[in-house]
């Protein structure tokens, strides 16, 4: 089944007396439900303006974005904010977890948010909690855990509500190695054993090393895409060898990491 639809998306920006920046040109893709894909390319490529219209944050100019088939370009108001909170689930750099409220209560937002029974709520939190590892922190505030406990809440919250698809723009971005690697251990145990749908876009070619599939980008426009055989370290390789044709900020702190 396909759960993720881009038909010739296009995105400018500007424009009427502004110079207009084109920041995305004609990109298709498609994701399949289970599948976990990357989407990479160099500083200024278009990674988060087609993140934020595939999130349905922003309008494309031209072209469609379909999620289970809706063509969510057509829902506007309550409708497509509905939309978003049940079918699709965030993961940012920055955690943004609301520091007023506990990991449990944070977790629990988007079931809240929808009115589900406390029951509901209670047995989600802990069933999702326990998967990802931090059932002991739910009592805790987010200034109170770590920053990888604070990513894996911040993955908790956007997969607790069994959403369509999981989106995550640069969610290693703050971490430190070890918490990365956590953090891509757990969303690849979300996908392989929850069966959880993901599209996430990075830089970090160790974070990349963990999807089955990565489309890059480059200048608004798909450049290439390549698929992982057995061996993650194999694919590591890979993908350093596009970015050193498409450019891209491949620190020595990721090779050593590998
Ligand atoms: N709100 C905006 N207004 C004008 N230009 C923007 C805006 N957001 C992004 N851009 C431009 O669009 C291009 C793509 O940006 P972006 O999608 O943020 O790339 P990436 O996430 O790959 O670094 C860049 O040239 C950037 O400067
Ligand atoms: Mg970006």
């Amino acid at each position: 089944m396909t759960v993720l639809q881009a038909i010739s998306l296009s995105k400018v920006y500007g424009g009427r007396g502004k110079v207009a920046t084109r920041a995305l040109s004609n990109f298709s893709f498609s994701v399949e439900k289970g599948e976990f894909v990357g989407i990479m390319g160099p500083s200024g490529s278009g990674k988060t303006t087609l993140l934020n219209l595939l999130a349905t944050i922003d309008k494309p100019t031209s072209g469609t974005v379909k999620i289970e088939g809706v063509d969510v370009s057509q829902l506007r108001g309550n409708r497509l904010a509905q939309f978003r909170r049940r079918r699709l689930g965030f993961v940012f750099q920055d955690y943004n977890l609301l520091d007023t409220l506990t990991i449990g209560e944070n977790i629990a937002l988007p079931l809240v948010l929808d009115r589900k029974p406390s029951r509901t709520i209670r047995d989600r939190v802990a069933a999702v909690s326990e998967r990802l590892g931090i059932a002991g922190v739910l009592e805790k505030y987010p200034y109170e855990v770590s920053g990888g406990q604070q990513q894996r809440a911040a993955a908790a919250r956007a997969i607790v509500h069994e959403p369509a698809i999981l989106l995550a723009d640069e969610p290693t971005g703050n971490l430190d190695s070890k918490a990365a690697r956590e953090l891509m251990e757990t969303l690849t145990l979300l996908n392989n054993v929850g069966g959880v749908t993901i599209t996430m876009v990075t830089h970090d070619p160790f974070a990349a090393s963990y999807c089955e599939r990565i489309l890059f980008i480059r200048d608004g426009e798909l450049y290439n895409e390549i698929h992982r055989g057995s061996s993650r370290q194999v694919f590591f390789q890979q993908i350093l060898d596009v970015l050193a044709v498409i450019g891209g900020d491949v620190r020595e702190l990721e090779t050593s990491r590998n």
